[in-house]
């Protein structure tokens, strides 16, 4: 081998090596919302797991749905003298105050999955979807669908004042606006959950002739479709038939849903926030890199044609 390559490949090692040494020794905060959904349960999986593989020790809190708890964990992980902070943030409002402590106290912050509003030099990045594309997905796959068929949807909200629910709101409205023949008829909030889909969607059933007038149901995630998927069942109604489903997430049981003939359409989130999210802190506290402020992942449709069964047995082991 060339010295000059010896030299490259000795360097290169020698980076791995420092940046795994430093990531090592990390101590982080991780403040997670709670396990309000599937998708939620993997994020939290996947953070661990990532953290582990990286010699990165984490401490979890888990807020059980309240900003309040949250606030409470991340002073306690400054109080700690942690690395690095990680936070899902439940609601939008009402972080600047906790967010300057941390910042007083030089400990980069991370946002996963949601966003905040807030002074963006409060937080050193954050990682999450383009949430109002997710709704544009969405909302372009109905508008393509149905073409100019006369369409009332019902809509099941996320958690209220969290961005995803602002945001998916946003990018389906706006998907639809032009398209007269397509209205969102009722709009409610079923909390990101199962058990709030179902009631949610029931209540939408009788308020809509029993669901015959309802075209198709629009869910902020996939755990309120399927929630909103056995309500339609209880009612006499065929989900994906008689009434289309369209949600975000692509967690295991909705691709179960799908194989069925009971969802149409999902768009994916990824739940690894938290690979990027370490890599950005890993090249900071290395090096000062200032990572981009907004690290976006993908927002993929998927539909019946991509394999359902097939998506479904390659998820259902990763933590959902
Ligand atoms: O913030 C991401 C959203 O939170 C997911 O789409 C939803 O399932 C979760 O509860």
């Amino acid at each position: 081998m060339k010295n000059i390559f010896k030299l490259a490949l000795c360097a290169g090692v020698a980076s791995l090596v420092s940046t795994a040494a430093m990531a090592a020794g990390m101590t982080v905060g991780f403040s997670q919302i709670g396990s309000e959904s599937g998708w939620r349960a993997a994020e939290t999986s996947v953070t661990k797991q990532e953290a582990e593989k990286r010699g990165i020790t984490l401490k979890f809190a888990d807020a059980q749905q309240k900003q309040e708890n949250q606030i409470k964990a991340i002073r306690g992980f400054i109080a700690q003298g942690v690395d690095a902070i990680l936070v899902a943030p439940v609601v939008a409002t009402g972080w600047e105050e906790v967010l300057g402590e941390a910042k007083e106290a030089n400990i980069p912050v991370v946002l996963l999955d949601r966003g905040v509003e807030a002074s963006q030099d409060l937080y050193l990045t954050s990682v999450a979807s383009d949430q109002v594309k997710e709704g544009h997905v969405a909302g372009d796959w109905l508008v393509k669908t149905v073409g100019d068929k006369p369409c009332k949807v019902v809509e099941l909200q996320g958690t209220v004042g969290s961005t995803p629910a602002i945001n998916r709101k946003k990018g389906f409205e706006e998907a639809i606006a032009g398209h007269s023949n397509i209205t969102i008829a009722r709009s409610q909030t079923g909390d990101f959950t199962r058990a709030k889909g179902k009631e949610v969607m029931e209540g939408f059933l009788k308020a809509e002739n029993g669901g015959k007038d309802i075209c198709a149901m629009y869910a902020h995630n996939d755990d309120m479709a399927v929630g909103g998927i056995q309500a339609i069942k209880d009612a006499g109604l065929k989900p994906g038939k008689d009434i289309l489903v369209v949600s975000i997430d692509a967690v295991p049981d909705i691709f179960a849903a799908m194989a069925a003939g009971e969802a149409n359409a999902t768009v994916e989130l990824t739940p690894n926030m938290a690979g990027p999210a370490f890599d950005a802190l890993e090249a900071f506290k290395k090096d000062g890199k200032q990572p981009e402020k907004f690290i976006i992942t993908e927002s993929k449709l998927f539909t019946p044609a991509d394999n359902p069964q097939g998506e479904y047995e390659a998820r259902k082991g990763l933590g959902y």
